[in-house]
């Protein structure tokens, strides 16, 4: 066991997603009872940089697992992209004699965890933290799992007004650059089309069935907004092949980076913060903390900031249910 880690650093950076408290709250806890002291750095890497922290105690974080977004806010710094706002953040560590660092964010978190670690030598450790899914080294990240099911809600409610009017209705959820709410959220709800960025045929294979809709029930369409395409190309190519639709674009929006973490969040938030402080205190440096077929796993920085890829079983799903 490393008995030289005696203060650690945690923060959140780019966008907040639930069940970053629940980790926040399992880093501090497992911290405590090793005898360590921990620092929350507020607004991501501009706390860092401007040495904006505060302690954190188990006690009072425990009530917050419930609540979404993160206690100690977020960013996403541009001064940190730069080398001398990485040299300020290094000035921060050593004036506040920090031993180790954990961070809770997405692909953009790691990359600069992996250049601030060509000038700062002490240990960092990362914690999948993205409604969106796209890491490497998890099958799932913090927030994914809320965002879903705040989505399929959403998309709930979309239907019933939907059907009642005969409509064809695109709702747009969010995934900069991936599916996966796509899928998870289009699937569970019955849509009759899903567009995701992953997939080449779905735009294809949509425009064949809408242009023989005969407006007797509702369609939904859901796209993930970083499909090439977007919601409104889709529409009004939807418009040229069949004219007499009567069609509505709802975006849900950060809607769904909100609200209160599901169970599968706040226990995901809980095992990764636990298991951060562990690997630390093993001597682990520069790895993601992330649960793959539901064990512990972790993985350099190198290889996480590769997109988690929508795999074949996933696209199966698509081409069965999802056009
Ligand atoms: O955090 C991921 C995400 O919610 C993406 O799904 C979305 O594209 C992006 O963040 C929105 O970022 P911002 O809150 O900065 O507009």
């Amino acid at each position: 066991m490393d008995n030289t880690i005696k203060h650690i650093g945690v923060f959140t950076s780019g966008g907040d997603s639930p069940g970053m408290n629940a980790a926040l709250y399992a880093i501090a806890k497992t911290a405590e009872a090793n005898g360590i002291k921990v620092s929350g750095f507020r607004k991501g890497y501009e706390g860092l940089i401007d040495g904006d922290l505060v302690q954190l105690r188990s006690y009072k974080l425990q009530k917050l697992t419930q609540k979404g977004g993160t206690i100690l806010k977020t960013a996403r710094s541009k001064r940190f992209m730069e080398l001398d706002g990485r040299k300020k953040a290094l000035q921060t560590l050593n004036a506040n004699k920090i031993d180790a660092l954990i961070a809770v964010g997405g692909d953009g978190t790691f990359k600069g965890l992996l250049a601030f670690s060509e000038i700062c030598d002490i240990p960092f450790i990362g914690i999948p933290g993205t409604i969106d899914n796209d890491i490497s080294g998890t099958d799932y990240t913090l927030g994914f799992d809320s965002a879903v099911n705040t989505a399929i809600e959403n998309i709930d409610k979309i239907r019933d007004t939907a059907e009642s009017h005969n409509r064809v209705f695109i709702v747009e959820v969010m995934g900069r650059d991936s599916g996966y709410i796509g899928i998870h959220s289009g699937l569970t709800v019955g849509a009759d089309a899903i567009l995701i960025p992953e997939s080449g045929k779905d735009f294809i294979n949509l425009l064949k069935k809408v242009k023989n809709y005969n407006s007797e029930d509702a369609f939904l369409i859901v796209v993930s907004e970083g499909d090439e395409i977007g919601a409104e190309l889709v529409s009004s190519k939807i418009k040229e092949v069949n004219p007499n639709v009567d069609l509505r674009i709802t975006k849900l929006g950060h809607i769904q980076r909100g609200g209160n973490p599901s169970a599968l969040d706040r226990m995901l938030g809980i095992r990764l913060g636990v298991e951060a402080v562990k690997s630390l205190l093993q001597s682990k440096k520069n790895v993601m903390v992330g649960i793959l077929n539901n064990q512990l796993h972790l993985t350099p920085f190198s290889e996480v900031v590769k997109q988690h890829q929508v795999n074949k079983e996933l696209h199966e799903l698509l081409e069965l249910f999802g056009t």
